[in-house]
């Protein structure tokens, strides 16, 4: 079992149908997507991660495709989903307001977007290092950005926010593991 299992358990609690999920990796996810999910529809640019993920698609009764390479782009028609699952992929993607706009147009009204997403801590102290911190992290881990106020930029997207949970994990420094939980409304 790996350390972040339970919040991945957690983050895909009550996910059901048409399911994209952006920045798919090695499909950690898989072995959580509850039965009620019909389809899954994975976006990752890296081929690496889908090759990883043979064995957990071997598993699983979901039909997982993998249907697109960028989050900021996404191959699909307007409304064509009930929800979307992204996990540690916020922080990475470049342009999040237009993965966030592009999630928005492919969710159906009223579609749920479940994530949970490490970011901007909530503590000033933890803060000030997280934006010190922050260059070499995006030199070292491909992009990953540390400040990012994950609640604060799906609001700004037009999500409404109906469940949320912040907290760190105690198995990490503070900077790298404030993390978000929850489910937000696309309208
Ligand atoms: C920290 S990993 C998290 C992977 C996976 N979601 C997980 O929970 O294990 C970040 C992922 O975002 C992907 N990614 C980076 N840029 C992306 C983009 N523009 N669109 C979609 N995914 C992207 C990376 O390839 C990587 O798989």
């Amino acid at each position: 079992m790996k350390s972040s299992d339970p919040l991945r358990e957690r983050v895909c609690e009550g996910l059901e149908g048409e399911v994209v999920e952006v920045g798919f990796g090695s499909g950690l996810n898989v072995p959580f997507y509850p039965p009620k999910v019909t389809r899954v529809a994975a976006v990752e640019p890296a081929d690496v991660g889908w090759k990883l993920a043979a064995r957990r698609l071997g598993a699983t009764t979901t039909p997982v495709e993998r249907s697109g390479l960028d989050g900021q782009s996404l191959p699909f028609e307007d409304d064509s989903f009930d929800a979307a699952l992204s996990t540690w992929t916020m922080c990475t993607i470049p342009d999040l307001g237009a993965a966030l706009a592009e999630l928005r147009r492919v969710l159906k009204p009223g579609g749920k977007l479940h994530f949970v997403e490490h970011g901007l801590a909530p503590d000033e102290k933890v803060r000030r290092l997280q934006h010190r911190l922050e260059p070499i992290q995006k030199r070292v881990f491909g992009g990953c950005h540390l400040t990012r106020p994950i609640v604060d930029r799906l609001s700004a997207a037009g999500f409404t926010i109906t469940e949320v949970d912040v907290f760190y994990e105690d198995n990490a420094p503070k900077f790298l593991t404030a993390q978000s939980l929850g489910v937000a409304v696309s309208p």
